[in-house]
């Protein structure tokens, strides 16, 4: 493999079609006769649907289908989980009951105010904090919800040192730039989408199951996202409405949701509250950890979310208890959003530590190195590979940590307060099975593809620089297809795991395209490398060369103009070759943040974010370090804005709109400064890499809210920090 591209801050091979407006999105397909769909949403929380009128939205203009509990297509094998008209019931407020196509948005959005509905209400179970389940209830979506080892609770009792603290977390909800967006078109029984999806194959499986057809039927195509970060990981109501519709109307139906529509059917982060109690010696030696976690899920699916499970990863202690309890409400499912579960976990975590440190008038740091993890504390099991020391020491270094001065309200700007805070980050060392295709194509370029995604993370310039990596080749002369369930099937793009489980596959896709090419160019009498042992040839440039004389070769292209114009294929399925029972594989890093107060009127500014990554091998250190940055801003908005109100009397969501649901915006950001280690972790794959896109969020809402415990001397234990909890 010729090293020099690896690493390497090649710009998006795709940058160009994006800023010019050539990439096309899902919903930016346009089909002949395409009709338009739109959904009708619950304005109750709780109770079914007893009637809907729909004669006048049929009379109106345009109107192709009014679809409703009522009449709509019984699907083969209805999921739980989502609602698809099946029935008449209502889980949450802004459920979809309904759905009207017309031939233009607008008719469409104006004939689905003319539906007339009627409910019977039935008591929503709305309030999170009235009686905390003591049982697990059901199944769930992750590891054993409950783990402990030792004695934790004795050894808490018996600690020197205490700190027992509830922190609390709010629903969240994604906010891609691009909404979720459907086109469905039938042919006979095979369906096409054009979905806006991280995962395909899912999908495919999926609604064949939903529509009773053999899962070759179904083709998704999922070409750019306008960012993922979960929501769309996995099939929401519309799209099986999208395509229930589309057969209905017997025409190809786009269905796209608005931004408002986006906040309840298709997944948020829940609500978190989590008990922590840590117990240490007074030298700072961590003696007890309770990390116990109550968060809410659905009435139509458990999801967990598993804010106690980084605790299990992250310091060296011998009395650990993790639990969490789901408490089931009236509300949209939540689901998997930028590092779920250790977002939230970390962040509770993080900021017991700091009043720990406090505790023991410690340098929160120093707490840190004392209790390092040399191996994974529950499994006692060796990692793959981990630098965080490293990490801690540059990134304290660079943020001149070395000047700060313990004592709270001890630093300042003019009337400003500062604050210096820092948190562990960390991340699971996630891989799946993948597969991938290389091809020597007879006009000289390289293609290659699989079935993975390209969610923002660059994943059409990830798969282009290992082939050309590989092949000893220009990135100018590869071609990267991926998104269609035509190709080598990939996993979910998700967990932080796509390039270290994609690459491998590539390279050995590339590997097996390059014997197959080698083959053919020994046994051509034309070739002027006829007769060599393929293991004397290699590939420059495009050439097929000897080693021995570089200047005997020909390029690829002219072998393959000999031999009929064919392409040499190489195909490869690879498994993960980790053993899960020697390694635990776990990325980490340090991130430290100053912040500024107004001590008048509140207001928190992050003025600046040093962070060091330990995530095994950075395959492009320019998307690397946008996708560092991204979970940064992610973690400011965590800490400082974000913050899904919900009118608990009736589970209306108050602030489903950008306006008024916060997020950071460029003067909320800072000069961010991040670095990676940069070490491969070749036990998790040849390439090293562990990935990258969750991180950056992990660690940096607990620095924040350290920072500002620093700045001001008070602590607040519920997010958002907004300026009235630092006035109260
Ligand atoms: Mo991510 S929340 O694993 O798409």
């Amino acid at each position: 493999m010729s090293a020099g591209i690896i690493g390497e801050p090649l710009t998006r091979v795709d940058g160009r079609l994006k800023v010019t407006g050539a990439a096309k999105y899902s919903a930016e397909f346009d089909f002949p006769n395409l009709a338009y769909a739109v959904l009708i949403q619950s304005t109750i929380p709780s109770g079914k649907v007893a009637s809907m009128d729909t004669k006048e939205a049929e009379r109106a203009p345009g109107v192709l289908a009014v679809m409703t509990p009522a009449n709509a297509p019984k699907l083969a094998a209805p999921q739980g989980r989502i609602t698809t008209l099946q029935d008449d019931k209502v889980h949450y407020n802004n459920q979809p009951i309904g759905v009207v196509v017309a031939e233009s948005l607008h008719q469409a959005y104006y004939a689905a105010s003319l539906v007339k509905v009627k409910y019977e209400t039935t008591e929503a179970k709305l309030d999170f904090k009235a009686g905390f389940p003591t049982g697990y209830p059901g199944h769930h979506n992750e590891d054993p919800g409950d783990a402990s080892w030792g004695d934790p609770d004795g050894a808490f009792r018996a600690s020197e040192a205490k700190v027992e603290q509830i922190y609390t977390t709010p629903i969240q909800h994604h906010n891609p730039m691009e909404p979720h967006a459907t086109i469905a078109q039938w042919d006979g029984d095979h369906l096409t989408l054009h979905d806006a999806t991280q995962n395909i194959s899912g999908e495919k499986g999926s609604m064949a199951k939903m529509f009773g057809i053999p899962d070759g039927n179904v083709h998704v195509i999922s070409l750019f996202l306008g960012g993922g970060f979960g929501c769309k990981g996995s099939v929401w109501s519309h799209v099986p409405l999208a395509a229930m519709a589309a057969k209905q109307v017997n025409r190809p139906v786009k269905l796209v949701l608005e931004r408002p529509q986006m906040f309840g059917p298709v997944g948020a982060r829940p609500e978190t509250y989590q008990q922590v109690s840590l117990g240490a010696t007074r030298e700072g030696k961590l003696t007890a950890i309770r990390h116990h976690v109550y968060t809410n899920t659905s009435f139509l699916e458990d999801y967990l979310e598993s804010s106690a499970v980084p605790t299990r990863r992250m310091y060296a202690c011998d009395n650990v208890s993790t639990m969490h309890r789901l408490v089931k409400l009236n509300t949209g499912t939540p689901t998997y959003m930028r590092a779920p579960g250790v977002a939230t976990g970390t962040y509770a975590l993080e900021v017991a530590m700091d009043e720990l440190a406090y505790e023991l008038k410690m340098d929160p740091l120093q707490l840190r190195l004392a209790n390092y993890a040399d191996v994974d504390p529950q499994t006692k099991l060796p990692f793959t590979e981990k630098s965080l020391r490293e990490c801690y020491t540059r990134a304290a270094e660079k943020f001149g940590w070395a000047k700060r001065n313990h004592e709270p309200r001890s630093m300042r700007d003019g009337a400003q307060l500062i604050g210096w805070g820092m948190a562990t980050e960390t991340y699971p060392g996630n891989r799946l099975p993948a597969s991938a295709r290389v091809t020597f194509q007879p006009n000289g370029r390289v293609l290659v593809e699989s079935g993975t995604h390209d969610i923002g993370t660059g994943m059409y310039t990830v798969l282009t620089q290992v082939t050309a990596s590989e092949l000893n080749i220009s990135p100018d002369l590869v071609d990267a297809r991926l998104g269609d369930t035509t190709l080598p099937i990939a996993p979910i793009s998700a967990g932080s795991m796509s390039t270290a489980s994609v690459t491998p596959a590539v390279q050995e896709a590339a590997q097996k395209a390059r014997t197959a090419l080698f083959n053919l160019a020994a046994g051509d009498a034309k070739s002027p490398v006829y007769g060599t042992s393929t293991d004397q040839l290699v590939l420059a440039d495009g050439k097929i060369i000897k080693k021995s004389s570089p200047a005997t070769g020909e390029k690829f292209a002219d072998l393959l103009a000999r031999n009929g114009n064919q392409p040499v294929v190489g195909l490869a399925s690879v498994k993960p070759t980790e053993d899960k029972s020697k390694y635990s594989s776990q990325s980490f890093g340090a991130v430290f943040v100053e912040v500024t107060v107004d001590p008048q009127l509140g207001p928190v500014r992050v003025r600046r974010v040093v962070a060091v990554y330990d995530v095994g091998k950075v395959v492009n250190e320019r998307l690397g370090r946008s996708q560092f940055i991204g979970g940064i801003v992610w973690g400011i908005g965590l800490a400082l804005h974000e913050d899904t109100l919900v009118d608990w009397r009736n589970g209306r969501i108050a602030n489903a709109n950008l306006a008024e649901y916060h997020v950071p915006v460029n003067l909320d950001v800072p000069e961010i400064d991040v670095t990676a280690i940069d070490i491969p972790d070749t036990k998790l794959n040849p390439l090293g890499a562990r990935g990258i896109g969750e991180i950056g969020i992990t660690g940096t809402g607990a620095a924040i809210a350290n920072a500002v415990y620093h700045a001001t001397g008070k602590r607040v234990r519920d997010l958002p920090i907004t300026p009235d909890k630092l006035l109260a």
